[in-house]
């Protein structure tokens, strides 16, 4: 084994970064066994350098990052201080001085994964984040290696821990949606501002990275369709179990059969309480993805938090730090078959409608014929009401979304329709 140790800076000594620098030094050993060399944190760049960092030896402590990235002798930076500046320019000036990266920045990398790519390429360094997407759940290296030979189809999948578990109280006690939000965030789930999770940026920057892995494709964060689950009611689950279904925000990255193009998005839907993805309760995370050879294969775990996080950045460390010693690097960007992305507007799936309407002669022959004008064909109705005034359910086959779109567009204007109450997808059937 070398004896002389690889270098390690680490951007960020939060949640994560502190995780990782505990397993590093509780793990030494094994990972300098692992590995072929010895892993030694050079230094630990943070905003707030009075803070006491246990088993952080306070020498290594610094504020200024671009000094840190620039030393030179560094050979593997861990980024885990997450948005897009100043991460962006550290990155590329550790390229620039030599080091390669690990980082758990989704968003970074759902935005400009490309140029990132294209940077480490240029200075002959490797890019992993295997922790940027679904904490500790293996995803990136499964997609990206495991399933090289294979042609992946589909992509559907829970990964928004804080979501999943908002929905699941919903679901489980009855709570409303700021109930719920208000334990998710006593709890730690949930941030003080919230938004990046339950707006859906969060899963559908995870989504943008999956997608362009998966489909060997590049797939920007603004590619993705994004409806967040902050309107989902109490009334919505009740209305799902009668269906015998649940809600869930659902990544939804798929290939289109006839035109070659893929589809990337991210909004609550119903799913059948038999579905896998069901099951998969509090801040857990769960990702199906199809394959034309494989199959189904589903991955479950730990979304998010700390250590789970950690042990995705440990893994991809050994892997960079390993590449280093062999004087190689790992796969990287994939991005050859250049696919288009289509709209949300042709991507075809089945809605559950809710209508207040008004309970008279005709009504009904009147909403059907605005689905029927629109291309979208009826499964189920379902009608209950009193004193002249009801409410329909309608759930409908597989139809375009634009064609949905227009539907409840026309329905909005009929005198008898009160309001649209909701509008959600099904999927997983
Ligand atoms: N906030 C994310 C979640 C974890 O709740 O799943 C980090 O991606």
């Amino acid at each position: 084994m070398r004896t002389r140790p690889l270098k390690v800076a680490l951007l960020g000594c939060g949640v994560v970064g502190s995780e990782v620098a505990r397993i590093m030094t509780t793990h030494a050993d094994d990972l300098a066994a692992r590995i072929g060399a010895p892993v030694e944190l050079a230094g630990v760049a943070v905003r707030r350098p009075s803070k006491v960092r246990e088993g952080i030896d306070p020498a290594l402590v610094t504020t200024d990052a671009t000094a840190l990235v620039k030393r030179g002798d560094i050979d593997v930076v861990v980024e885990v201080i997450g948005g897009i500046e100043p991460a962006r320019a550290l990155i590329t000036t550790a390229f620039e001085h030599g080091a390669s990266v690990v980082s758990a920045n989704k968003a970074l990398l759902a935005q400009d994964g490309a140029a990132l790519h294209a940077a480490a390429v240029e200075h002959g360094r490797d890019l992993y984040y295997e922790a940027a997407v679904a904490g500790a759940i293996p995803l990136i290296r499964p997609l990206r290696e495991s399933l090289a030979g294979d042609k992946v189809n589909r992509v559907l999948g829970i990964v928004n821990g804080t979501t999943n578990f908002i929905l699941d109280k919903m679901d489980s006690t009855g709570a409303g949606y700021q109930e719920a939000l208000d334990e998710a965030t006593a709890l730690g789930y949930a941030e003080a501002d919230p938004t990046a999770d339950v707006e859906g940026f969060d899963a559908a920057a995870k989504a943008a990275i999956l997608a362009g892995i998966a489909f060997h494709t590049r797939v920007r964060l603004d590619d993705v369709y994004r409806e967040g689950m902050t309107e989902v009611t109490s009334a919505d689950f009740a209305s799902a179990r009668q269906m015998g279904c649940t809600i869930k925000l659902l990544a939804i990255c798929e290939r289109a059969a006839d035109n070659g193009s893929v589809t990337a998005r991210v909004h609550p839907a119903m799913i059948p309480l038999d579905h896998p993805l069901a099951s998969v309760r509090g801040a857990y995370n769960a990702v199906f993805v199809e394959a034309e050879a494989a199959g189904q294969l589903m991955f479950y775990g730990p979304g998010a938090g700390g250590a789970p996080t950690a042990s995705a950045v440990l893994g991809d460390l050994v892997a960079v730090c390993r590449n280093k010693l062999a004087g190689s690097t790992g796969p990287g960007d994939s991005a050859y078959t250049r696919l288009p992305v289509s709209p949300m507007g042709d991507v075809v799936t089945r809605y559950h409608i809710s209508l207040d309407v008004a309970d008279k002669p005709g009504v009904l022959a009147q909403v059907a014929t605005v689905f029927a004008e629109h291309g979208v064909s009826i499964d189920t109705v379902r009608q209950s009401g009193k004193d002249g005034e009801a409410s329909l359910v309608v759930v409908t086959h597989r139809a375009a979304d634009a064609a949905l779109t227009g539907t409840v567009d026309a329905l909005r204007k009929l005198d008898t329709v009160r309001g649209v109450a909701s509008i959600m997808r099904v999927e997983g059937e």
